[in-house]
């Protein structure tokens, strides 16, 4: 392994001012922390060592499972960005590290191209130390600030040291992403050098970059896109990171094609996935797992969780598909439907006003508007079968478990509650009760 990867996530987030682990938190329905882990599994010839808090340990295996080369180490006392480095080199053995890539897990919009961009100078100039810095939009933040004598990088200097010597934070431009890539060697002789005698009595990285300038270390830093390097501390962090990767996915899918008049208040996940020819109109929200396959038209107010659409099926105004749907090519999903956990066939129509749970529609059915699959006893969900060419007329309620089979016509306002046979015509007659009189 000739490049080591640490990422620092056992801070306690107290910012956050939650009960969740703030690397947990997600982003376009993605916890910050895998988004990270993406971008590190990108590296060759790599390893991936995750630094984590004792009660973070419970998360270990949803990581693995999601990650399974992943290493851990745990910090015992969240002492600081140092001692945190610390814990993962003492314990993992590192044998043919050449360079060590510090990533910080609460900033998870860093891309690939930008670590490679920046590792090409640290390799160029034979850097022992390359930080990766950025120019913040606002210049009250609280990022760590980079100090130079002339253009020579001497240090890095923590918002809270500044407050504390009274020192004008104007002065400095540059900031800190958190991201540093070091000479493993030169990180590993002198990572002991680092003090605690600070405001937050913390072992700072950043310390580093004077400790290796002191001792003629070659430092340099790579300036990148503030936007990459956004760091969740808070929740309003969190939102304003959200919408980065929001705004970039959206850029991505007009840029392949799809069609969007409103593209801001269309809301993606971060394994959402477009084909060709696809509208979606404004107001539409997805969720984890969603496929559009080619001529998908969705219209607004739709929210998607867990979806495969075929191609050439419309969707919306005002549907909500969920858990686990598949709709097949042509059919068409109409205005207040819920679709829960079905499949769908092909040239299916639901127009309006369904609710259909625990199903499967057969090829060119017709369910019509309000009619509804009961598909809970009380107890337990039951499922509905409804063959190829059926008719379900209005308003009809499907007691499941349920099986209609082909070719059947349901009239409107039928309780159904037994199996249906093939090719059935099933209603229920009007009763003429009385004359009207008044006439
Ligand atoms: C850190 C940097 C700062 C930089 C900023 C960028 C230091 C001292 N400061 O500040 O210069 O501008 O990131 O976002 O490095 N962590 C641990 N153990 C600890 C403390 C922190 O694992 O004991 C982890 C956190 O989970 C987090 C990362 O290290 O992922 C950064 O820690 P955080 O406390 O958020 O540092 P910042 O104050 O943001
Ligand atoms: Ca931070």
């Amino acid at each position: 392994m000739s490049l080591s990867i640490i990422v620092l996530a056992a801070g306690k987030g107290s910012r956050m001012q939650s009960s969740k682990p703030k690397v947990f938190h997600e982003i376009g329905n993605y916890p910050m922390l895998f988004h990270i882990l993406e971008t590190s599994s990108k590296f060759k010839n790599s390893s991936i060592n995750i630094v984590l808090n004792e009660s973070l340990s419970n998360y270990k295996d949803i990581i693995k499972k999601n990650f399974t080369n992943v290493i851990f180490s745990f910090q015992k006392e969240q002492n600081g960005t140092a001692d945190a480095v610390n814990s993962a080199i003492t314990i993992n053995k590192r044998k043919n590290s050449k360079t060590t890539i510090v990533l910080c897990g609460d900033t998870p919009l860093i891309s690939k191209k930008t670590l490679d961009n920046c590792l090409k100078k640290f390799e160029k100039e034979k850097l022992d130390l390359c930080v990766i810095s950025m120019r913040p939009d606002n210049k009250k933040n609280s990022y760590g600030k980079l100090k130079f004598n002339k253009d020579k990088l001497i240090g890095i200097i923590e918002q809270s040291e500044i407050n504390r010597s009274k020192l004008s934070s104007q002065k400095f431009d540059l900031c800190n992403s958190g991201i540093i890539i070091f000479k493993t060697k030169s990180l590993e002789e002198n990572l002991s050098f680092v003090k605690n005698n600070n405001k937050k009595q913390e072992y700072f990285l950043t310390d580093l970059v004077e400790i290796f300038h002191d001792k003629g270390l070659l430092v340099d830093h790579f300036t990148c896109d503030f936007k990459e390097t956004l760091g969740v501390n808070s929740m309003s962090d969190l939102a304003r990171v959200n919408k980065e990767f929001q705004k970039k996915k959206r850029n991505y899918f007009l840029s392949s094609g799809v069609v969007m008049e409103e593209p801001e208040s269309v809301y993606f996940s971060y394994d959402t996935i477009i084909g060709k020819n696809v509208v979606i109109q404004p107001n539409v929200y997805f969720g984890k797992s969603v496929q559009l396959k080619d001529q998908v038209l969705v219209r607004s107010y739709s929210y998607l969780d867990n979806v495969k659409v075929h191609e050439n099926v419309t969707i919306g105004p005002f549907a909500r598909i969920r858990d686990g749907v598949e709709i097949r090519e042509n059919s068409k999903i109409g205005n207040f439907v819920e679709i829960k956990k079905s499949e769908i066939g092909r040239d299916v129509k639901i127009s309006h006003l369904s609710y259909i749970g625990d199903s499967t529609v057969y090829s060119n059915s017709n369910i019509g508007a309000g009619a509804i699959t009961c598909n809970f006893d009380g107890k337990k969900k039951n499922k509905t079968i409804i063959g190829k060419n059926c008719f379900i007329g209005s308003n009809t309620s499907l007691v499941a478990p349920l099986n209609i089979k082909q070719g059947s016509i349901i009239g409107a306002g039928t309780v159904v509650n037994k199996d249906i046979p093939n090719e059935t015509v099933v209603y229920r007659k009007s009763e003429l009760i009385k004359k009207n009189k008044k006439k």
